[in-house]
């Protein structure tokens, strides 16, 4: 139902007011609980104060820009006229952790212009929603911006009430790859972290953090800073003055310009975001950065299917193969020069294997990474650009027999594109690559974008990459390839326009666990993560290692998580694709907890947050689209916990078979992480039961009707 409303509560005495002192211009969500204030100093600067429940969250925080070749936007503003509008749809996403999606907000649109000359015009826009709020800057048609619009730094504040809890990783303009740090809004200290990375492949300048980034108060407040929409724009990263618990955009820039945007007029920045809640499971409940974005652009996606997935990716991880399959560069071409070392994964055989064990446990997709020339000459090479090609296969692999082979046996193979970061290459040759994809009736595609950036100068968050992936996107969708992106740009909402944006990484995944060394990802890495990478969108984070340890392929490396934990994050971590990740022969000799993963759905009709406190624990319930089972996944992080669920989300007077995975009354992370006990049990919408969880552990439950 569209419902469009036009109010106009607050404009009264607002038309051409140029005064500071009148009363600021106010709207508030739906249910009030939200209050947006928008006014203007004795400067004619812009400002706004954000309230949650009657209490300041963010108060009295300007708003402007710098630009290369023109003045600031900073005062000499007048208010030229503000308009009011409600608007009020359900939506409902082609797969996602949810059917239906309410779009709900009360909207403010404040026009600005310059006193004096240049006179140039700016319009901000607030959209105020009963979780969070979001405003953007639109710059319209006018002439007297001479040419390009071209953007030094964006200045929006966030300027806060209370020295926060803090879950933050560092402003970093190449990756967001890092552990999360928890400590107050005023010791944020990016640099000092940033003494411990290899700045090799990152770049950290200032003491700044990456988006989603999330706040706990005293009294309970939560918050989440992000951005929504980021298309033909910066990265924002924000900077934090500790001193006076300020953040302040810092946008991406570029080596290459001395500016961080540009644009032609008329044009719009991504959304800046602020979700607020007083509890941490509307966090992950909220729909505000999707929201924020517009509709579906592309219609009908239905040739992508939220699937399952097996891959050659974790033996290469481990150690156990290569992508590379030994073969030398002559006469500017790959060559089998008789340097095969007889390691290399991607082989016919191998691949098979994958698919035979993917159709007979229920999993949709198998993945093939190593399977094109190049690897040899893809990492910690300087000159990557005309490496890779995306058509081109290693000698053992033959790509039609495994297509074919897969195809008879129901299941999909998943295309790998890494670029190695060189985009002239592989911008080249989408087009060709793609095309392959849609001759084979491949549907998704795994693209990876590692090392620094070519052409040199260039950082994977500027906007010269933001358009890159973007438009990989776009292309990609008219060839029916749906893409999950790894070293990506952050995930905001572009889904709900592009659904062939499926998932994606931007995060500590779970291929740290196999080889980094600092031990991998902690037991709280998961816990802080679903409530802030997670808020920006889908994950691939590839769960369901079962040999945790894995001795065998590296003795200081494992998962720092219990195997119950490893089910759990099938529900935890919300993908409509989701790997399967281990070797299959460390699924094969563990069939009892291999019957979740075989069991448990992608897609999503319904999605609850049970419980969860950030950093802590979570639980969450699913109930899945096609079959209307429900799954729950808990997890827990270095502390042992019960927790105690009321299962009322399920039908009245209707009996279901549930399954428990939990933890074994031994379990611990690292000193018994395969403990777990497996048993079947009936429940009702009025059963309570309670789930102890170990350190590092959780629990995962499947239930369907009897
Ligand atoms: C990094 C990705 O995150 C990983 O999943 C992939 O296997 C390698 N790059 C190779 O592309
Ligand atoms: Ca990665």
């Amino acid at each position: 139902m569209k419902l469009r409303l036009y109010i106009a509560l607050f404009i009264l005495g607002f038309f051409g007011c140029s005064s500071p002192n009148a009363k600021p211009i106010e709207v508030l969500s739906p249910n009030t609980n939200i209050n947006v204030d928008f006014n203007i100093d004795e400067e004619g600067m812009p400002f706004y104060m954000v309230k949650f429940n009657n209490k300041i969250v963010v108060d009295t925080s300007y708003l402007g820009f710098e630009f290369k070749d023109a003045p600031a936007f900073k005062k000499n503003f007048i208010i030229k006229n503000t308009s009011t509008t409600s608007f009020n749809e359900t939506w409902q996403m082609p797969w996602g952790e949810q059917l239906d999606v309410v779009n709900h907000y009360n909207e403010l649109k404040v026009e600005l212009q310059e006193k004096t000359s240049p006179e140039r015009f700016l319009n901000i826009v607030f959209k105020v929603y009963d979780d969070g709020i979001g405003f953007r800057y639109e710059f319209p048609e006018q002439t007297r911006f001479k040419g390009d619009v071209l953007i030094t730094e964006e200045h929006t504040e966030f300027n806060l009430t209370e020295d926060y809890k803090t879950f933050w990783i560092p402003g970093d303009w190449d990756i967001y790859e890092h552990l999360y740090s928890t400590t107050k809004l005023s010791k944020i200290d990016a640099m000092s972290y940033a003494e411990h990375v290899n700045l090799a492949q990152t770049y950290i300048p200032e003491n700044a953090v990456n988006t989603p980034v999330t706040m706990v108060g005293d009294n309970g407040i939560h918050l989440s800073f992000h951005e929504a929409a980021l298309v033909d724009y910066s990265g924002m990263t924000l900077k934090v003055d500790t001193t006076n618990l300020n953040l302040k955009s810092n946008l991406v820039g570029s080596k290459n310009t001395d500016y961080k945007v540009k644009r032609s007029l008329p044009f719009n920045t991504p959304w800046r975001t602020i979700q607020v809640t007083d509890n941490a499971p509307d966090l992950i409940a909220s729909n505000l950065i999707v929201n924020l974005n517009e509709p579906n652009k592309l219609g009908d996606v239905s040739w992508f299917k939220p699937m399952k997935y097996t891959g050659v990716w974790w033996e290469m991880h481990l150690g156990k193969s290569s992508w590379d399959y030994g073969m030398e560069m002559v006469d500017g071409k790959w060559t089998d020069t008789g340097k095969a070392h007889g390691r290399h994964g991607a082989t016919t055989e191998n691949v098979k294997n994958f698919i035979d064990f993917s159709a007979e446990n229920n999993i949709g997709g198998v993945l093939v990474e190593g399977w094109n020339t190049g690897w040899e000459r893809w990492i910690g090479f300087e000159d990557r650009e005309g490496v890779f090609d995306f058509v081109t296969v290693y000698p053992d692999y033959d790509m039609d027999e495994v297509v074919r082979y897969a195809k008879e046996k129901g299941v999909e193979i998943i295309m790998h594109h890494e670029t190695s970061a060189a985009t002239e290459t592989y911008e080249k040759q989408q087009d060709t690559a793609y095309a392959l994809m849609q001759k084979h009736g491949m549907h998704a595609v795994k693209s990876g974008y590692v090392g620094k950036i070519l052409p040199k100068g260039e950082y994977h968050h500027g906007q010269y990459m933001v358009n890159q992936y973007n438009n990989a996107a776009i292309k990609a969708a008219e060839y029916e390839v749906a893409v999950n992106a790894h070293e990506p740009i952050k995930a905001t909402g572009l889904r709900r326009t592009y659904p062939n944006i499926i998932s994606r990484e931007g995060l500590r995944g779970q291929e740290f666990n196999a080889w980094a060394e600092d031990g991998g990802n902690p037991p709280e890495h998961l816990p802080i993560v679903v409530f802030a990478r997670m808020l920006a969108g889908p994950i691939d984070f590839t769960p369901g290692i079962f040999n945790i340890k894995f001795d065998e392929y590296k003795k200081n490396n494992q998962v720092n998580t219990t195997l119950a934990q490893q089910l759990a994050l099938y529900v935890v971590i919300y993908s409509p694709i989701q790997m399967a990740a281990d070797l299959v022969e460390h699924y094969e000799t563990n069939p009892e907890p291999l019957q979740f993963i075989k069991d448990v759905g992608v897609d999503w009709s319904e999605t609850k947050v049970l419980n969860g406190e950030v950093g802590d624990y979570v639980t969450i319930a699913r109930k899945e689209r096609e079959t209307g089972n429900w799954f729950v996944g808990g997890i827990t992080d270095e502390h042992s916990r019960y927790v105690v669920l009321s299962f009322d989300f399920l039908d009245d007077n209707t009996s279901y078979e549930a399954i428990v995975y939990r933890d074994g009354s031994n379990a611990h992370w690292d000193k018994n992480p395969l403990d777990i006990q497996i048993k079947k049990k009936t429940i009702n919408s009025k059963s309570e039961l309670e789930f102890p969880m170990a350190e590092g552990g959780g629990f995962a439950i499947s239930i369907k009707k009897k």
